[in-house]
């Protein structure tokens, strides 16, 4: 019997989410070092993880599905209300829940492009279509050519800061005059997942730039800095109208009990957390100084990972790593991001990369 596909039209040609696919050839050895998903590459913080393991009792419970204590911990941290606060499975889960609430079919949805690679299957998931604006050569966000593509289809402009892959941030003047420059049905994201690591763990607040302008929504997460990527849990705030709407696009329950306590314990942590990210900036200047003595283009980086624009090379250097053991991320035809590792998973990757014939990498 022949089964018409009756599906989404935007999600036909989509590829379900794979993460980092493998550069391993036969013959490779396993991998020793995971540095191409941009995780910490640290355990959680200590106290943290004291606090998940006296949650394990709970476990036959379904959580608090307002998630409403760490609600209220997130908008003291922020200095918002708690009704501008909205927490999801992760800030990928938040983003999703964000689109579903607010575009749909005939919606354009504007980001910088490469960028996270989740963007393009989430706006599809709600029927919306991507717009791709390409970065500048220095890896920044062209926010004139991001202005130049928005009109009456658009209903959401996805802003990175630092960006996933290059790790360049927005500068806030830039910022607030391109919020300023829009039109009132666009809804801008301003998506956060890395700002901890620049700001030693005390990013701004940003309550002034939501109450400014009331159609922006700034996405976090507690993946990155906080280390906490495999319990899924991250937030959105802004305005409460928006919130509100975006609060109806959940899953039911998709904040676990551990993730809340873990997230909870996080925010109250703050000079553990800063030490730890003090050992991040050490080993992200240590990765770049090392990629740069060997004669590679890289970036400077706001984040917990480096960005190598090698538009013919991004292969054959995922290839090299991975025959050392080391997992990086290729864009085939952009470069190549580099999550920060320990000294020991640098050593490894340098002493391979030192080793390949890099003649033709440029
Ligand atoms: C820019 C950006 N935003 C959001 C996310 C999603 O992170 P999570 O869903 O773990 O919070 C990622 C993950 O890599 C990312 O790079």
């Amino acid at each position: 019997m022949n089964v018409r596909y009756a599906g989404r039209s935007t999600l036909r040609d989509m590829t379900a989410y794979r993460g980092s696919e493998s550069s391993n050839a036969e013959g490779d050895p396993p991998v020793a070092f995971d540095l191409s998903s941009n995780e910490l590459f640290l355990p959680p913080l200590p106290t943290v993880l004291s606090v998940i393991e006296e949650g394990f009792t709970r476990l036959a419970r379904y959580p608090d599905p307002t998630a409403r204590a760490l609600t209220g911990e997130i908008a003291g941290h922020l200095r918002v209300e708690a009704d501008e606060v909205a927490v999801g499975p992760g800030s990928a889960g938040v983003l999703q829940q964000i689109l579903l609430a607010l575009c749909g079919e005939g919606d354009d949805v504007i980001y910088a492009w490469p960028g996270f690679d989740a963007y393009p299957l989430l706006v599809a998931m709600c029927g919306a279509s991507s717009i791709h604006i390409p970065l500048t050569a220095s890896g920044h966000h062209d926010l004139e050519a991001i202005r130049a593509r928005v009109s009456a289809r658009t209903k959401v402009v996805i802003l990175c800061s630092p960006h996933n892959p290059t790790g360049t941030m927005i500068d806030d003047a830039r910022l607030r005059s391109f919020l300023r420059s829009l039109p009132d049905h666009v809804v801008t994201v301003l998506d956060e997942a890395y700002v901890e690591f620049d700001r030693g763990g005390d990013p701004p607040g940003r309550s002034e730039v939501i109450r400014e302008h009331g159609n922006t929504v700034l996405l976090r997460t507690f993946s990155k800095a906080y280390g906490l990527a495999g319990l899924r849990v991250g937030y959105a705030a802004g305005s409460r109208q928006i919130i509100a709407t975006v609060r109806k696009a959940a899953l039911p329950f998709g904040v676990t009990h551990l993730a809340e306590r873990a997230a909870i314990s996080s925010l109250h942590s703050a000079a553990e957390l800063r030490d730890r990210l003090h050992a991040v900036s050490a080993a992200r200047e240590e990765l770049t100084a090392g990629l740069a003595a060997l004669g590679l283009p890289v970036l400077p980086s706001r984040a917990n990972f480096v960005w190598l624009p090698l538009t013919c090379a991004a292969e054959p250097l995922a290839r090299a790593a991975a025959a050392a053991g080391v997992k990086v991320r290729a864009c085939p035809g952009q470069g190549v991001r580099i999550s920060v590792g320990g000294a020991a998973a640098h050593r490894l990757l340098l002493t391979a990369l030192d080793r390949t014939d890099r003649a033709n990498w440029s």
